[in-house]
C-alpha cells in the first residue's frame, strides 16, 4: 500500500479522494470501489485499464515481454524445470524441495483415473463432437463425483480437489480424443512421468505395445509449461467470478475451459493452425497479410496481438525454439507450415500496420504446429491448452477462496428505455 492519493475532480463537486497502492512489480492502482457512493461506476468494457483483484501467482511486463511465475521467468522455468514441479510452484508458491517434488509426484500419480461411471458420460456425445465440448461437460460432472472434499473453506479439501483436476485433466482430455476416434479408452499408467502418460492414453492401443518418444514426451511437458498460466487472462478471470458465487472448483473449471474455447482466446492455436494450411504456400503470405490489415475484412492473423504483450510473447520464443528443435530432431524440419510461419511471422514484423499496433506472435502462433508434429489433431490444441491452464486456474481459484472474499457483481452504463407503462388492452 502506500499514502500515494488520487483525487477525482468533478465539475461543481468537491474533489474525491482516492487511495494508490503499489504492488512488488507493475502499475500502481486506484482504488475506486467508494466511486459507487458518490454516484458514479468507472467504465471500462474489456476491462483494459481494470485491476480485479490482487494476486502474487504470475507477473506480466508486456511493454518489456516479461511472464514470471511466483518471481521466475518463464524461460528460466522452460530451460530447467518442469510441468510438475511448476504446478507445484504456482499453487504451493515455491519451487519443491527434492523431497516435496517426489512427494508430490506420487500423489498426482494416485489420482490418474477418472471414476469408472465417467466413462459412461462420454457415451452421450456424438463421436464427432468437438473434444471441447466433452471436456466442458465431463469436467464439470467431476463435481457429482468428489463431495468427500469439496468444502472449499477447507484448506485440505481445496489442496485434495487441485491435485485431483490436475492429475485427471490429462486422463479426461485423452479420452475426449478416444472416444472421438472409436478407439477403447487407455488407463493411465503411473510409471511413466506426466508427458509421457498423456502421450500413452492419447496414442496406445490394446493391440500392441506403444514406446512413448522421450523427444516428443519433452517437448509436451514444455508446451503444458508455457500454458500453465498467465494472469488474468478472460478464462482465469471467469474462474475467479464463478468462485467468487462459492461455486464448487469443479464447476469453477468446466467455466474456464468454456471459455478458453473462443477463438480470440485458448481457441486461436486451432485457428492459428487452419490459418496457415489455409495459406498452403509461401507465396500466399503477402495476401494474408493484407487481408489482415484490411479493415473491411474480418480475417486476423491468428497467433498474432494480445491484450498485455505490446512486445514478443516471452512463450513464443521459447515455442519457436522448441519448435526448431522439435522438426529438427524428428527429421522434419523442412515442414512446409513452420516455412509459412517463419514467413508469415518475417512479412508481419516488418509491416507498418503490426509495427504501428505493436502486434507480435503470441503463446498460439508456434504451439499448433510442435503439437502437429507430435501427432496431435488440430481438434485437441485448445484441449491440451485446458489441461495445461488447469492448475493456473485452479491456483488463482485457491488463491482467491484462501482469503476474505465478496462476489463478483460489475455495474454497467444503462442505456435501454426509461420507465414505460405496458399498454392497455
Ligand atoms: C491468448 O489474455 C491472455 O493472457 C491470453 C493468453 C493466455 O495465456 O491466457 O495469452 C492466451 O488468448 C493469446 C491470444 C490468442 N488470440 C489470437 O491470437 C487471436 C488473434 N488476436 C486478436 O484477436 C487480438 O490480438 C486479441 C484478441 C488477442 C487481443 O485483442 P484486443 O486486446 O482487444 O486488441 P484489439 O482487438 O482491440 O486490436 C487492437 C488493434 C485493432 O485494430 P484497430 O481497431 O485499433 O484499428 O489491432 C488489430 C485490431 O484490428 N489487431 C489485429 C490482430 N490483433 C489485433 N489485426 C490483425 N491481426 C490480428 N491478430
Amino acid at each position: 500500500m502506500t499514502d500515494k492519493k488520487a483525487y477525482l475532480t468533478i465539475e461543481g463537486q468537491e474533489p474525491i479522494e482516492l487511495p494508490i497502492y503499489s504492488g512488488t512489480l507493475g502499475a500502481d492502482v486506484i482504488d475506486i470501489s467508494n466511486l459507487g457512493a458518490n454516484g458514479y461506476f468507472t467504465f471500462d468494457p474489456g476491462f483494459t485499464s481494470t485491476a480485479a483483484c490482487e494476486s502474487a501467482i504470475t507477473y506480466i511486463d508486456g511493454d518489456k515481454g516479461v511472464l514470471l511465475h511466483r518471481g521466475y521467468p518463464i524461460e528460466q522455468l522452460a530451460e530447467n524445470s518442469d510441468f510438475l514441479e511448476v504446478c507445484y510452484l504456482l499453487f504451493y508458491g515455491e519451487l519443491p524441495t527434492a523431497e516435496q517434488k517426489s512427494e508430490f509426484i506420487e500423489t498426482i500419480g494416485t489420482h490418474t483415473m477418472a471414476h469408472e461411471q465417467l466413462s459412461f458420460f462420454f457415451r452421450g456425445f456424438r463421436r464427432d463432437a468437438h473434444p471441447m465440448s466433452i471436456m466442458c461437460g465431463v469436467v464439470g460432472a467431476l463435481s457429482a463425483f468428489y463431495h468427500d472434499a469439496m468444502d472449499i473453506t477447507i484448506p485440505r479439501h481445496r489442496e485434495i480437489t487441485a491435485n485431483r483436476l490436475v492429475a485427471k485433466i490429462p486422463t479426461l482430455a485423452a479420452m475426449s480424443y478416444k472416444y472421438s476416434i472409436g478407439q477403447p479408452f487407455v488407463y493411465p499408467r503411473n510409471d511413466l512421468d506426466y508427458a509421457s502418460n498423456f502421450l500413452y492414453m492419447m496414442f496406445a492401443t490394446p493391440c500392441e505395445d506403444y514406446v512413448v518418444s522421450p523427444i516428443l514426451a519433452k517437448a509436451m511437458d514444455r508446451i503444458f509449461m508455457l500454458h500453465a498460466d498467465h494472469e488474468q487472462n478472460a478464462s482465469t478471470s471467469t474462474v475467479r467470478l464463478a468462485g467468487s458465487s462459492q461455486a464448487n472448483p469443479f464447476a469453477c473449471i468446466a467455466a474456464g475451459i468454456a471459455t478458453l474455447w473462443g477463438p480470440a482466446h485458448g481457441g486461436a492455436n486451432e485457428a492459428c493452425l487452419e490459418m496457415l494450411i489455409e495459406i498452403g504456400d509461401e507465396s500466399n503470405v503477402d495476401e494474408y497479410v493484407a487481408r489482415a490489415k484490411d479493415k473491411n475484412d474480418p480475417f486476423r492473423l491468428m497467433g498474432f496481438g494480445h491484450r498485455v504483450y505490446k512486445n514478443y510473447d516471452p512463450r513464443a520464443t521459447v515455442m519457436q525454439k522448441t519448435c526448431d528443435e522439435v522438426l529438427k530432431e524428428l527429421g522434419i524440419d523442412d515442414e512446409p507450415l513452420f516455412r509459412i510461419a517463419r514467413k508469415l511471422e518475417k512479412v508481419a514484423l516488418e509491416d507498418p500496420y503490426f509495427v504501428e499496433k505493436k502486434l507480435y506472435p503470441n503463446v498460439d502462433f508456434y504451439s499448433g504446429i510442435i503439437l502437429r508434429a507430435i501427432g496431435i489433431p488440430t481438434t485437441m490444441f485448445t484441449v491440451i491448452f485446458a489441461l495445461a491452464r488447469t492448475i493456473g486456474w485452479i491456483s488463482h481459484w485457491n488463491e482467491m477462496v484462501s482469503e476474505p472474499y465478496r462476489i463478483g457483481r460489475p455495474r454497467q452504463l444503462y442505456t435501454g428505455h426509461e420507465k414505460r407503462d405496458y399498454p392497455k388492452k
